[in-house]
């Protein structure tokens, strides 16, 4: 396994590229099976994540070709030969749930496996699977697998869900584009990859609004026809490069970025003693003089603070003045890249679901291992500014969610190569 090498080196400067979203990219790629004509996909990641959902489209009969080196992704799903989602995809990635609402619409049948425990928590379905019986699917649980079906086709409902997921927000609204009459989707994630979500799906006819707002409604239609959509900016991988000048001084600007994707988190970084500022091509990045002063943070579904940003937040309030009290509000295990920041000199205590980090002057470099794929990111900002040298292993799971992360570094004056593994 390969690993990666990063010391300290002092403030960057420079311009870092950001990326489309991994996270719309997986469900924008799904609702190709909602239509028998192309749907093609620009600005689209290069990431391992977007290979998986490849393989698994294709396991389905959809072809998927990856153009201009993986930024087009031109999809047809004219003829699906399965409707069955596998275990061994499954439990790779659990985004790969998001082909059962498509398929129940399109086919009216579905297997989808459960993607079983992760890294970061249970992460069940049951959200998945009240909405979409809203909608009128039969679903049943046989052998880890969700059998669904809805022969007589999806009907329009109104249905309130317990808790704003986005995945089920995601896989009910693509179900119900092709469902007959109206559905009314309330306490609806507002994730901007799911208003990039509906822009595609009403380019390709659906009858969709209220995205971005807590209720979405949903007019069905008979079909949907093709369309060619651009994936949003990475609001993640941005807020992940944000923090590369907070942590290491300096000045960075980051393409493509823009204020309305990470407000709740330019706010915090705004009251750490980081200036952030929108330019005609993105948003620079600097710390303003003085230490980084220590803010609290609790994570929210969106516009709160992303829980995607809570592991590389934590690497900054290492070496921030005072006490930070971080709250992981959305997933139950999702600190494990403290202890490996604690193996760096960090003065973190997590209970439960808080952690309270007490800044120390400087963090010192170490080998530490990456557990899950912002855990590997959090490690990798805190080895830009630790005295010495820190080796993070295990760094599949950055290459899940972060393309070129060692040039894009490397472009604003980091020291830090990829090892090959043995
Ligand atoms: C999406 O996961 C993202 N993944 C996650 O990003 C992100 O952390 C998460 O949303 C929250 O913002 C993709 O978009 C591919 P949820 P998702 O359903 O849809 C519980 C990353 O690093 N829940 O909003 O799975 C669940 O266990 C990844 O890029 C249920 O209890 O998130 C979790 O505690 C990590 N029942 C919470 O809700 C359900 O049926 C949030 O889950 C569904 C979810």
């Amino acid at each position: 396994m390969d690993s990666i090498l990063v010391t300290g080196n002092g403030p960057l400067s420079g311009q870092i590229p950001i990326a489309g979203a991994k996270n719309a990219c997986l469900t924008l790629m799904p609702a190709t099976l909602l239509s028998e004509e192309p749907l093609t996909l620009t600005n689209a990641p290069r990431l391992s994540d977007i290979k998986t959902m490849t393989e698994l489209l294709q396991s389905l009969g959809a072809e998927v070709s990856s153009l201009q080196e993986g930024q087009v992704l031109a999809m047809s799903s004219h003829d699906l030969t399965s409707h069955t989602a596998d275990y061994e995809i499954v439990r790779k990635m659990r985004a790969s749930n998001l082909v059962l609402g498509p398929m129940l619409a399109r086919l009216g049948q579905a297997v989808v496996s459960l993607p079983g425990g992760c890294a970061i928590g249970a992460r069940p379905m049951d959200l998945h699977v009240e909405g979409l019986e809203a909608l009128g699917a039969e679903i049943d649980l046989k052998d880890g697998y969700l059998h669904a079906k809805a022969p007589g086709g999806l009907k329009g409902a109104v249905h309130e869900m317990r808790f704003a997921s986005v995945g089920a927000t995601e896989n009910i609204v693509m179900a119900a584009t092709l469902a007959k009459g109206t559905t009314v989707l309330k306490n609806a994630a507002r994730e901007p990859e799911i208003v990039d979500l509906v822009e595609c799906l009403r380019k390709m006819g659906a009858q969709i609004s209220g995205e971005g707002s807590s209720t979405i409604e949903i007019q069905g239609v008979d079909r949907l026809h093709g369309a060619t959509h651009q994936v949003v900016t990475d609001r993640i991988e941005l807020g992940t490069y944000m923090l590369a000048p907070a942590i290491c001084g300096g000045e960075v600007e980051l393409l493509g970025g823009r204020m309305r994707l990470v407000d709740s988190f330019a706010a915090k970084l705004d009251a750490a003693g980081i200036d952030v500022t929108e330019t005609e091509k993105g948003l620079k990045v600097a710390r303003k003089n003085g230490r980084v002063r220590s803010v609290d943070v609790v994570t929210e579904p969106f516009p709160g603070f992303p829980t995607d940003l809570q592991a590389q937040m934590m690497a900054l309030m290492c070496t921030a003045e005072g006490t930070s009290v971080l709250e992981e509000r959305i997933f139950e295990n999702r600190f494990m890249h403290a202890p490996e920041l604690v193996r760096m000199g960090a003065n973190i205590e997590v209970h439960g679901g808080t952690a309270t980090v007490t800044g120390v002057e400087r963090l010192k470099g170490a080998p530490v291992m990456a557990t899950d794929l912002r855990a590997s990111v959090s490690l990798i900002l805190a080895g830009l500014a630790a005295e010495g040298e820190t080796t993070v292993s295990r760094v599949y799971h950055l290459d899940r969610g972060y393309e070129h992360v060692v040039r894009k570094l490397e472009g604003v004056g980091a020291k830090i190569e990829r090892i090959k593994g043995q």
